[in-house]
């Protein structure tokens, strides 16, 4: 995924380090202050300590005695220079720690606002737990290098000073400070280009490890009934296996690089002390500035090290920023128009599909698509209610998602009141069509959550008569809570027909002119699908009718429909009335039939409405 080679990356990841500056430019002053005043301290604590040894320690054991005066204003001066460090250390500790943890929350929000903003065909080709991975590991990783980074910052400035100070003191002893200090800088980018591809390496590991987890534990039902507990564990072992490889040689060059950026300062003060002896001898310099820039050598290796960490972060902080970027770069926006559809009297909608052609984008590029359907015509008249029947496979999903515009056509229009889909606003859309998904989804929330969705004008009483359109009013009344009462992750403390007609009322509560059921009661006793259809057809409090697009397999659901569409790959065989198509069409009656037969033999077995469903939709992230 690092698309460049590891020759670049430092410059890449100065770069992304640039984004953050310009983004927090306040706090990086601050924390910058911070680490300055910070780094000064140091060189100034090395003269500090230099003076008192040559002017106090030595005299005195020349003397014999120590002058008090002389004693009292070195320790002043020391404890002077530690306060100040202290504030540094803590300008800089807050304002890193801010600019860190506020960029992370900025991009973790704006890519999720993408993820929502991308059409359905961009998740159709992302896994859900890549984009996990993306939200969080990358998002963190792009600004690992922010903690340290003020801190190098503050000591660049501090190596500039120390190299000014020394040529103040001595020439041979600056020079020592020129082969040192470039030595440490050069070491630190040798480190962090023999890094990047082993980075970049485990952060895409990082993720695959997540989504294999996401997908088997997701799919926890299938795995744990088909007995694939062996399978999925190996794969992901395999995986989990290929990251610790590539951590552990992270951390093997960790290991021999850190010893050798622990040791050049070392070797460092050895230089001092040696050249530093000749120019005593020859009387260049005093005892009181050898002792200062030997202890400046030992206190500057610390903060050098922060050079490294800020160097060796790069790698990891390229390869997250191009991930996070992947996503927010992502292009196939689904733009919306600008007509609105706003009846003065909220009327049932006219939805007509004109000569319609689709295709799903394949998984990879270049690949070619597939049609999937083909020359689809078909109108659903303002109050009428069209079934859609056809064989499993034959694309009625995939006229519902066109039909309320999660998808656009290929060729051809589809049009709701005569106005082409794709020229509508996004509100208006919204307000118009509701869609009722095969698998239906519910949050985390309450059952009044889940139907209001924060949409104006749905209070309690709205939320109630569509519970009472769905049919779903009985079993919401008996919960404990009623109305506040939690449904669990997914739903999962509901049944299966439950959910389904939970998400029935979502889509009702909002008044929406065309309903589009994609096989969206199937897990509802028959009986009880026919009177929620005839509830929607004619409805008792008084509302207009919507007009509905069902995909239905049951006998009595497809009666009530004053239309049938019949479909087989992608096409439309046939239309008409249901006693028509039977007497007609040898393959709808087929259908019809053997699903009747189907749903017969399961009635004997299963009572609807007591299957508790066993998946628990576990979102695990494993990350690190
Ligand atoms: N996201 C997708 N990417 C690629 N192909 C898809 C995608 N979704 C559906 N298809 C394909 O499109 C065709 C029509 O699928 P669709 O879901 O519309 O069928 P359906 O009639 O709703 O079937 P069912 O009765 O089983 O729900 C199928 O061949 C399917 O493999
Ligand atoms: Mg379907």
């Amino acid at each position: 995924m690092a698309s460049g080679t590891s020759r670049d990356v430092v410059g890449r990841g100065l770069r992304v380090l640039g984004q953050a500056i310009r983004e927090q430019p306040r706090i990086f002053a601050v924390a910058v202050t911070g680490s300055v005043l910070f780094g000064l301290m140091v060189i100034a604590s090395a003269y500090v300590v230099g003076a008192v040894v040559g002017k106090v320690v030595v005299p005195a054991v020349a003397r014999g005695s120590v002058t008090d005066g002389a004693l009292a204003l070195a320790a002043a001066a020391l404890f002077g220079i530690s306060v100040l460090r202290v504030v540094g250390i803590f300008g800089r500790r807050l304002g890193a720690g801010y600019m860190q943890y506020r960029l992370q929350a900025t991009y973790r929000r704006r890519v999720t606002r993408r993820y929502l903003d991308l059409p359905l065909a961009w998740h159709h080709r992302n896994a859900t737990g890549t984009l996990l991975s993306n939200a969080n590991s990358d998002v963190e990783a792009a600004w690992y290098p922010i903690a340290p980074l003020p801190f190098a910052v503050g000591t660049l400035v501090m190596l500039v000073g120390a190299v000014v100070s020394l040529f103040l003191t001595d020439w041979a002893l600056a020079l020592v400070g020129l082969a040192v200090f470039p030595a440490l800088f050069a070491l630190n980018v040798v480190y962090s280009r023999r890094m990047a591809p082993r980075q970049a390496r485990a952060q895409r590991l990082r993720a695959e490890v997540s989504g294999i987890a996401h997908e088997s534990f997701d799919g926890a039902l299938v795995v744990k009934t088909m007995g694939r507990e062996a399978q999925e564990t190996s794969r992901f072992a395999a995986r989990a296996g290929d990251l610790r490889d590539a951590l552990i040689s992270v951390g093997r060059l960790r290991g021999v690089f850190d010893p050798m950026l622990e040791t050049l300062p070392s070797l460092g003060t050895l230089a001092v002390l040696v050249v530093g002896a000749i120019r005593l001898r020859q009387g260049a310099i005093t005892v009181t500035e050898l002792v200062s820039v030997a202890f400046l050598f030992t206190v500057l290796a610390f903060p050098v090290r922060a050079i490294g960490w800020v160097l060796a972060e790069l790698p990891r902080s390229v390869a997250g920023w191009d991930r996070v970027r992947r996503v927010l770069d992502a292009t196939g926006e689904m733009p919306y128009g600008e007509v609105a559809l706003d009846p003065a009297t909220p009327a049932p909608a006219t939805l007509a599909f004109h000569d319609v052609h689709f295709g799903y984008e394949p998984a990879e590029a270049h690949l070619p698509g597939t049609e999937v359907l083909g020359e689809v015509t078909f109108t659903v008249p303002a109050g009428k209610t069209v079934a859609l029947v056809g064989p499993t496979g034959a694309g009625k999903s995939t006229i519902a998602s066109l039909a309320v515009r999660l998808v656009d056509p290929r060729t051809g229009t589809v049009t709701l009141d005569g106005v082409d889909v794709r020229e509508l606003t996004a509100a208006s859309l919204a307000s118009t069509v509701a869609l009722v998904a095969q698998v239906p989804f519910v949050f985390d929330d309450t059952v009044r959550a889940n139907i209001a969705l924060d949409r104006p004008g749905i209070g309690d009483e709205e939320v109630w008569a569509a519970l009472r359109l769905a049919e779903a009013d009985g079993f919401v009344a008996a919960l404990p809570e009623g109305l506040d009462t939690m449904v669990g992750e997914r739903g999962t403390s509901l049944s299966g027909g439950q959910r389904q007609r939970l998400t029935l009322a979502r889509a009702l509560a909002g008044r929406p002119r065309l309903l589009v059921l994609d096989d969206a009661t199937s897990a509802v006793d028959p009986r009880v699908e026919a009177a929620i259809l005839a509830g929607l057809r004619t409805p008792t409090d008084g509302g207009a009718p919507a007009s509905i697009l069902v995909v239905a397999y049951r006998r009595a659901t497809i009666a009530l429909a004053d239309e049938v569409i019949y479909v087989e790959q992608g096409r439309v065989v046939a239309r008409g009335t249901h006693t028509d198509l039977l007497a007609t069409v040898p393959g709808y009656a087929d259908l019809v039939t053997a699903y009747e037969q189907a749903e017969q033999e399961r009635e004997q077995t299963r009572t609807y409405d007591e299957v508790t469903p066993l998946t628990s939709g576990l979102e695990v992230e494993v990350d690190r």
